[in-house]
């Protein structure tokens, strides 16, 4: 979606700031996540992306600065209030319950939207079973669901750790370097993938990415991070062409063994 007229934004933040000790790890922060879109943040490491994160899911307070969600603030709620809002996450390493299936993981997660806490082989009944392995087929993950998670490889991983989020049935997700540690081989149809099952679903992504040809063919828009602010937002065709982001961002990226 590249539409000019997008109306309200679905995430506002301003002005977050956020210190550790004399690190600014948000220095000024100023983002709208319209809805709809897919919003890629890329920048090097240190530079307080994964911090962002945090903070628009609960997971870290900023000292100063505002985030709404839908138009509502949504500072000092806990993670799982956030979730309730309608954002959900997932993080850089999957959050998987390595010793379950993946139809258990799923079930778990479903369980976990729907506040309903017993045993596994309770939520393993047909009507969870059911909605789990639909989940899992959306993302191609049916053949996988009698796998435990620590079998997985590391794409199937992301891709099921992405499926617990979209289980929480999130308006918004924010997913932190979904395809860093997956084989460039199987990186495209991993992205490829969650795509489409973010699209069908209506859900706005924000995603941490280190590849630029990912950034280049899936975002709507970039954020560049850099020291704790946005130092460049546009399209990628614009930003990955900036002069300033080639050298002082993609320059560094190149170099650091995530490119
Ligand atoms: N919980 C924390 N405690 C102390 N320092 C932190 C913490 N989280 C992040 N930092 C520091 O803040 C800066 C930004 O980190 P981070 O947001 O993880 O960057 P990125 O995700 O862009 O690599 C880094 O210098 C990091 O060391
Ligand atoms: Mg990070």
């Amino acid at each position: 979606m590249k539409g000019k007229d997008m109306g309200a934004p679905l995430l506002a933040a301003r002005g977050l700031r956020l210190a550790f000790g004399g690190v600014k790890a948000a220095d000024g922060i100023d983002l709208d996540v319209m809805p709809g879109e897919f919003l890629a943040i890329i920048g090097p490491n240190g530079a307080g992306k994964t911090t962002f994160i945090n903070m628009a899911t609960g997971y870290l307070r900023p000292q100063a600065g505002s985030i709404a969600y839908d138009g509502h603030s949504i500072l000092g709620l806990a993670p799982r209030a956030i979730v309730r809002r309608g954002i959900a996450r997932s993080f850089q390493l999957p959050q998987l319950f390595t010793e379950h299936t993946v139809l258990e993981n799923a079930a778990l997660a479903i369980a976990a939207r729907t506040g309903l806490w017993s045993p596994l082989a309770r939520l393993l009944r047909p009507g969870i079973r059911a909605e789990a392995m639909a989940l899992l087929d959306r993302f191609g993950l049916g053949p996988l669901a009698g796998v435990r998670a620590d079998a997985l490889n590391e794409g199937a991983r992301k891709l099921a750790d992405i499926a617990m989020a979209v289980a929480l049935q999130p308006r918004l997700l924010l997913m932190d370097e979904p395809t860093s540690g997956v084989a460039t081989a199987e990186k495209m149809t991993v992205v490829e993938t969650l795509v489409r099952v973010l699209r069908q679903a209506g859900v706005t992504a924000v995603f941490v990415e280190h590849d630029m040809e990912v950034v280049a063919r899936f975002a709507d828009r970039v954020a560049v991070w850099s020291q704790g602010r946005i130092l460049a937002l546009g399209p990628p065709e614009q930003v990955l062409a900036d002069p300033v982001v080639r050298r002082e961002v993609i320059g560094i990226e190149a170099g650091s063994g995530h490119a």
